[in-house]
């Protein structure tokens, strides 16, 4: 049976991956940082829609635990499923953070590079050996980290991870290739999710311009950006390496 692993899927575009990947009839192994009752209310999203979910915690950003971490994976793979293998890995989980250079303290910025670039870097590193010959990994990027959609001052750092991510990502297709395992990411533009703070919500005025720049006429759901997710890491993506998928309804067209 296909397994996938999702990062950071008690919210928002993790969450709705879950789902869509269910949906396919894949199992998923999703993790959780602080809210472990989100966490659950995933895996009653993907019960309902007839798959089988379990629910592990993992702060990304700390790369210690990562050794415990495969343990329980591998844990949970056997007495689940019956399997040894993951078929599927999403590095989703993170947060943002805005500040001018200029008001950026050495804090925010390792903060960001731990939990957005060198968890992601170290976790797959470590899950490797557990990733099926001729599987998927998907890396959750942004369209901050891309200078044909403008840049918004604020996110030197957040976007500076991002884009490591994307050359991260073309790196691991390119050593991995041998072994048949796909990479890619996909690149949300603004999504309703609780980023930022819950962003949306406290400040539901930001929304119309955004989405009086999007082609499409919206923001984005987290069911928009899962599909994607989704659909990369199927079959039907299977001549699809090293690139990342810009899913943000035509932003700045
Ligand atoms: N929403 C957008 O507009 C947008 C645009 C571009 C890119 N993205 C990217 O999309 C990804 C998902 O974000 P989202 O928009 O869905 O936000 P979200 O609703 O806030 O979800 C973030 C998820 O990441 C988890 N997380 C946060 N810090 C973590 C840590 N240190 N270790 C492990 N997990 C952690 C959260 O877990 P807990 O809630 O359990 O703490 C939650 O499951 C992020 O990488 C973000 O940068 C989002």
């Amino acid at each position: 049976m296909d397994i996938t692993l999702i990062t950071g899927a008690s919210s928002g575009i993790g969450q709705g991956t879950a789902v869509e990947v269910a949906r396919r009839g894949c199992g998923v192994i999703v993790t959780y940082n602080a809210r472990r009752d989100r966490a659950l209310q995933t895996v009653d999203q993907v019960e309902q829609v007839g798959g089988t979910a379990v629910a592990l915690p993992l702060d990304t950003g700390r790369a210690e635990t990562f050794p415990d971490f495969v343990a329980q994976v591998r844990q949970a793979l056997a007495e689940t499923w019956d399997e040894r293998r993951l078929t599927g890995l999403v590095n989703n989980a993170g947060f943002a953070r805005a500040a001018l250079v200029e008001d950026t303290t050495e804090d925010q910025l390792d903060s960001l590079y731990r939990v957005l670039l060198k968890g992601p870097y170290l976790l797959t590193q470590a899950l490797l050996p557990l990733v099926a010959d001729g599987g998927a990994i998907v890396n959750t990027t942004s369209t901050a980290a891309s200078h044909r959609l403008g840049l918004e001052p604020g996110y030197s750092a957040y976007a500076a991870m991002k884009g490591g991510l994307v050359v991260m990502t073309r790196y691991l297709a390119k050593e991995l290739a041998p072994r048949g395992i796909r990479v890619n990411s996909v690149a949300p533009g603004a999504t309703r999710t609780s980023l930022g703070g819950d962003a949306f919500t406290t400040h539901p005025e930001v929304i119309e311009p955004l989405a009086a720049r999007t082609a499409l006429g919206r923001i984005g759901e987290s069911q928009d950006v899962g599909r994607v997710i989704a659909f990369l890491l199927s079959e039907e993506a299977a001549w699809v390496t090293g690139q990342d998928v810009e899913a943000s309804g035509g932003f700045n067209l």
